[in-house]
Formats: structure tokens, C-alpha cells, sequence
């Protein structure tokens, strides 16, 4: 609409008296808010702006090739893709405390981010995609002591910069996805669901393995293609597969198996504190669970989860 025209006109032409000929450096994670904030700034002084992707060999099954894609074939930037997978590995072997993996995963994200923003040197501004619903939320800091979340305000004490743009800063979700939109940004990514900055390291229970992360890829992606065929993709808030710890007996054709169990998850909420789970037709799930087993190794049982928060919470860890 014509109010959200001129709301990126108007903040592209503000960017680029703001920026002039300066550097900025952005912090991408492939989610909607970064990603909006770092086009806009973008279109506003293109190869000023230098984008650091950190791919941590988490992510959801080709979801750092997409990312890449957009942002190299589509927009003018300086893109950076670090490739960090082994080393968030090697970090992560044997960990199975929800929490030590949330901090073993911002750690080594800050310290590969730190590496890189020193190649480019000092930098006039590092954007952030903050917007107005984390402003309200940072003060209030509630989820935070339930699960370490650490999307919003970790990066600025150890990157060289002299000031922090907010592009998004007074607009709520749904006016990002419309700019988003509006700057050519492409749909699935704009409608993306919340991924939590860990990625599958916390839906994966208990040890991470490279066998398992590929495991749970594949289901993810099976379960995620199959909600989108149902037409279901845009009223179910968030939704992903989860590696239960548990492994079950189960018989293919002639012989026993002692394989994995997936856990589907879906929830509707509005703001993500309290989440109803998502009422999927059984033959949806009953469609999704026999591709699951049928076509991702090592898995012989799915289970859905019937549970709401609270008490439970929206991921498994
Ligand atoms: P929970 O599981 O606490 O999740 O009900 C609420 C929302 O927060 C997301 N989430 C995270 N996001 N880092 C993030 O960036 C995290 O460590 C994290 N843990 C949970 C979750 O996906 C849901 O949208």
C-alpha cells in the first residue's frame, strides 16, 4: 500500500543522508528482520554495506545456500558467507545440556564473527534488525529466564563500530514483512517462521552428531514442504520436526529396526509467551509421517506433540 511505499522511500533516502560514503557492517542470520534491515540499507548505499552470514551447520536443509543465493544474485552487497560447520562441531561434541549448547553456540558465533569484522577493520555503523516488539520485550527481559535467548543486543561490545542503525526500529512484524515485499525480498523468505538462533542444536535432544543434524534435516524438510502442500504454512505460527534421544523397535518389511523417533511440533500463537498446539488433520499428519519414515533413514516412528505452552514450551530444549 501506498503508507508503506513511502515508509522505504523515505527510510532509504534517511539512510543514505545518515550513512553518506561510510562502512557498515550487518550481522545476517537469514531471518526476516535481518534480512529486511540489511536490503534496506542496501538500496540505500550498496557496496558500503558488508553482510557477515555465519553458517554454523545448523541451519534447516538448504537453508545457507538459500540465503546466499538471495543475497549475491539479488541485492548489492559485500556478502560474506563464513563456512563454520566443523568448527561448531567440534565445540558441541558430546554436549547435551540445553543451556551449554545455547552458550557454546553464542560464544563460538561472536568469536567467528569477531575474526571476520576484524578483516574489514573499523566500521561507521553495524545495523541491527531490532524491532519494536524486541524493544518492548528487552525491557521486560521475561523469556530470558526460562531459556537463554540471545537475538537481541549481544553484538555490540565486540565489534569496532561508532554507532548502531535500527531500520525497523518503530515497526511491528507485519509491517517488516511488508517492506520486506515491498524491497523485492522473496516470499518464502519474508514469511519465514521464527528460527531460534541455536538452529537445530536444541531440537536436536541430547548429543549432536552429524548423522543426527542430516536426520533431522531431511524430516524437517519433508514435514515443512508437506504443511506448505496443506495450504497450512501461513496460519500455523511455527512448526518443525524434533529428534527425540529415543529409539524404538519398528519392522521394515522383514527385518527388526531400532531406529529414531521424530517429534512433529506445531503451535498457533500470537506473541509466543503462551501457544496452543496446531490442530493438523490427521490425514495431513498421517501423509507426512509415512514420507518421514519411508524416505529419511534411520527413523521408524513419529509421535505429534499435543502439548501447549505452558506447560510446555515451544521447542524441546
Ligand atoms: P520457547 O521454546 O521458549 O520458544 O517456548 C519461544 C520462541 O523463542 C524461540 N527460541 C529461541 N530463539 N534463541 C533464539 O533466537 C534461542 O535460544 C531460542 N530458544 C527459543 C523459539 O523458536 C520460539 O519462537
Amino acid at each position: 500500500d501506498w503508507k508503506m511505499d513511502s515508509f522505504t522511500e523515505q527510510s532509504i533516502k534517511d539512510l543514505k543522508a545518515k550513512i553518506g560514503d561510510k562502512k557498515v557492517l550487518c550481522a545476517l542470520s537469514g531471518g526476516v528482520d535481518s534480512s529486511v534491515a540489511a536490503v534496506m540499507i542496501s538500496k540505500a548505499v550498496g557496496k558500503q554495506l558488508t553482510c557477515i552470514f555465519v553458517d554454523h551447520g545448523l541451519l534447516r536443509k538448504n537453508e545457507g545456500d538459500e540465503v546466499e543465493k538471495v543475497f549475491t544474485e539479488q541485492f548489492d552487497v559485500n556478502f560474506v558467507r563464513v563456512n563454520a560447520q566443523e568448527r561448531f562441531y567440534n565445540k558441541l561434541a558430546g554436549v547435551t545440556d540445553p543451556e551449554t549448547k545455547r552458550k557454546i553456540i553464542g560464544e563460538e558465533f561472536i568469536r567467528v564473527f569477531e575474526e571476520e569484522a576484524k578483516k574489514i577493520g573499523t566500521v561507521d555503523f553495524l545495523v541491527q534488525g531490532t524491532i519494536y516488539p524486541d524493544v518492548i520485550e528487552s525491557g521486560l527481559g521475561k523469556s530470558a529466564v526460562i531459556k537463554s535467548h540471545h537475538n537481541v543486543g549481544g553484538l555490540p561490545d565486540y565489534v569496532d563500530f561508532k554507532e548502531i542503525i535500527e531500520p525497523l526500529r518503530d515497526l511491528f512484524k507485519d509491517e517488516v514483512r511488508k517492506a520486506g515485499l515491498e524491497l523485492g525480498i522473496p516470499e518464502r523468505l519474508v514469511f519465514r517462521q521464527p528460527f531460534p538462533g541455536p538452529g537445530l542444536a536444541i531440537r536436536i535432544i541430547g548429543d549432536i552428531t552429524e548423522e543426527k543434524i542430516k536426520i533431522l534435516q531431511e524430516a524437517d524438510a519433508i514435514y515443512r514442504e508437506e504443511i506448505a502442500n496443506a495450504g497450512l504454512d501461513r496460519s500455523i505460527g511455527q512448526y518443525f520436526a524434533v529428534l527425540t534421544n529415543i529409539r524404538s523397535v519398528g519392522v521394515m518389511g522383514d527385518e527388526r529396526t531400532y531406529d529414531y523417533t521424530v517429534a512433529l511440533r506445531a503451535v498457533t500463537t500470537t506473541d509466543f509467551m503462551t501457544a496452543e498446539f496446531a490442530e493438523i488433520p490427521w490425514d495431513v499428519l498421517g501423509h507426512i509421517s509415512s514420507r518421514i519414515v519411508n524416505e529419511v533413514k534411520h527413523v521408524n516412528r513419529i509421535v505429534y506433540d499435543i502439548t501447549g505452552k505452558p506447560p510446555a514450551t515451544i521447542e524441546f530444549e
